[in-house]
């Protein structure tokens, strides 16, 4: 099918000829058209270009609406202020559009002209440890990201890149060596969260020893030298913790409804064999050199509260590779080995320093093209109180507990709502309003800024939540089965018939979905896409306030009206997939 282009482009062109028509030297010039409350649209750009030919821009303006040439969208135009152009369109050219959306299974969305490779890394989680809210959000967001992208036609690569490697690795593989029961399956509950205990029983009982006994302490540094020496046993040992945490993940995923499998679990212990040479690359080509023996990349602007150069380090004096050397080779196989165009990382906004400098370093090696690598900070989540969230005890809060107490709210207002549901039923909607309701708070709020989970409001039925755009949907759905039951199924555009403002508003509004959609790629900014939503959902309730749909006048009203049902449907069922979230067909 093909892509329909939204009135705004179309209006804007016609403006962008008139422009050239009535001043060619401004040829290419932008009329900036603008959604607005005095008009459909608004066009400010004949003040900018008014300046830049030194003309008065009320002139020029005039000269543009003398030059429009009548016919097609344009209804009204006129010159306003200082030279604003208000325009209005004619009802005829919204309905025909959305006719044209709605004939097309993606709504009249385009692909992306240039898809390109786009490896979008997030998740992250940590192996043998809780995932916290961090990563919570990693994921979400992420997941949010690869699913607009794929929509959009680039190429995407996901990437887990679990913290899989590291010296405590030495501690749990020796504690496991001296207690070989210590990951025994027990049965009864459910696999991930059996697996998290197990793990965190491990960590905490390795721990206890590696701090009290200096001797346990010496083998447990031995075995990072096995580890790091491939040794088989040790190796063994490794994989099975790092299994046992997947499983741990996988369950979180599949409670979260993201994309994620194991196919997309790259971490960092997978560059290890890339790191010596690695490093003997950065030091040969003098990007990194030795300072007290560890290998250091410094830069001119990153310096340290006493003023001192605060370096990245590659490898520690005693010949160890950290985080830094795993991210640099990161880089450098997604350039090289797997030619991406784009790189994002949804990290933490407090790792921004620590980015910044691989960047840099991977920048002067040689190996990362300006404009590839992208970190996509995020604020961090707050409890009620304003401060890092934890649970009253002052502990950090686990990820399952906090999406369980979710789907439980999200429980009780499903069951308030529909009391005649079955359990089974009332599991599943409460399962998709909960998760869709932690979702959609943290993607409804701008990617960087700090959010409050708050629970009591993430599952409110009012206001911007999921629950509330779960249930204009539902509601819409409802409408079409009455509209079938009474044999009124014909959703079909009569762009002769007048527009009443509500279906004025809402027509335009849901002509600009794919405008949203590009906009939210370009910026990797998936609120943008929330906040298009939730309006699209007042508008529809403003519209179905005003306008009768089934007992409309005139059967033509209600097949007009029963196409925008449909299409504010399909464009919510649409955007908020693309989120993640799921829309029930019944709520
Ligand atoms: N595992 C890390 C953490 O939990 C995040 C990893 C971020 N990604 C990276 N390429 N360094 O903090």
């Amino acid at each position: 099918m093909s892509s329909v282009p939204a009135l705004a482009t179309v209006v804007n062109q016609r403006l962008a000829a008139a422009l050239e028509a009535a001043r060619p030297e401004a040829a290419g010039a932008d009329p900036l058209l603008r959604r607005s409350d005095r008009a459909d649209f608004q066009a400010n750009g004949m003040l900018a270009l008014a300046k830049r030919l030194k003309a008065n821009p009320r002139e020029l303006a005039t000269d543009v609406v003398a030059a429009v040439t009548s016919g097609g969208p344009v209804r009204d135009i006129e010159v306003s202020g200082p030279g604003f152009l208000n325009i209005t369109v004619t009802d005829e050219a919204i309905t025909a559009n959305l006719a044209a959306r709605a004939a097309d299974d993606r709504l009249g969305v385009p692909y992306t002209a240039h898809p390109s490779t786009m490896i979008i890394e997030y998740s992250q989680p940590n192996v043998a440890k809780e995932m916290h809210v961090g990563h919570l959000r990693s994921t979400v967001i992420g997941d949010a990201l690869v699913r607009l992208m794929e929509y959009r036609g680039e190429k995407v690569i996901r990437r887990n890149h679990i913290g899989d490697w590291g010296t405590q690795f030495g501690m749990l593989i020796q504690y496991l060596i001296e207690h070989p029961h210590e990951l025994d399956h027990q049965g009864g509950t459910e696999a991930g969260e059996a697996a998290i205990s197990r793990l965190n029983h491990l960590y905490r009982a390795s721990r206890a020893v590696f701090d009290s006994d200096p001797e346990f302490k010496e083998r447990a540094r031995r075995r990072v030298v096995e580890l790091q020496a491939g040794e088989k046993e040790t190796l063994e040992l490794w994989q099975k913790i790092v299994d046992e945490s997947k499983l741990y993940f996988n369950a979180v995923y599949d409670r979260l409804d993201v994309l994620l499998t194991d196919d997309d679990v790259v971490g960092e212990s997978a560059y290890n064999d890339d790191l010596a040479t690695l490093a003997a690359e950065l030091e040969e080509s003098g990007v990194a050199v030795r300072s007290d023996g560890a290998l250091c990349v410094f830069f001119d602007d990153v310096k340290g509260p006493d003023d001192r150069p605060v370096p990245l380090i590659v490898q520690k004096a005693d010949g160890g590779f950290g985080y830094a050397a795993t991210d640099l080779a990161a880089v450098r196989n997604r350039v090289r080995v797997l030619g991406a165009d784009t790189m994002l990382y949804i990290v933490d906004a407090r790792q921004s320093l620590h980015f910044k400098m691989v960047f840099e370093t991977a920048r002067r090696a040689g190996w990362l093209p300006d404009g590839v690598a992208h970190h996509l900070p995020f604020g961090s989540v707050l409890g009620k109180d304003g401060k890092p969230f934890k649970t009253r005890a002052g502990e950090t809060v686990r990820l399952m507990d906090l999406l369980d107490e979710a789907v439980e709210r999200a429980g009780t207002v499903v069951r308030e709502k529909a009391p005649e549901l079955a359990d089974a039923e009332v599991a599943e909607r409460a399962g998709q309003v909960g998760i869709g309701a932690v979702k959609y708070a943290d993607l409804s709020t701008s990617r960087s800024r700090d959010y409050v989970f708050d629970l009591d409001r993430m599952v409110s039925l009012n206001g911007d939540t999921s629950v509330y755009l779960q249930y204009a949907y539902a509601r819409i759905q409802s409408i079409l089965r009455r509209g079938r039951e009474q044999g009124v199924t014909r959703a079909v555009a009569h762009p002769e018939l007048p527009l009443a403002p509500a279906e004025r508003a809402l027509g335009l509004h849901l002509d600009e979905f794919g405008q949203t959609l590009e906009e939210a790629a370009r910026t990797y900014e998936p609120h943008r896409l929330a906040g298009y939503l939730y309006a699209l959902a007042s508008h529809y309730a403003t519209f179905y306030e005003n306008c009768p749909v089934l007992k409309a006048e005139t059967p033509e009203t209600v097949e007009n009206r029963l196409l925008l049902c449909e299409l504010t449907a399909r464009t919510l069922h649409q955007g908020m997939a693309l989120l993640g979230i799921r829309t029930p067909e019944r709520l």
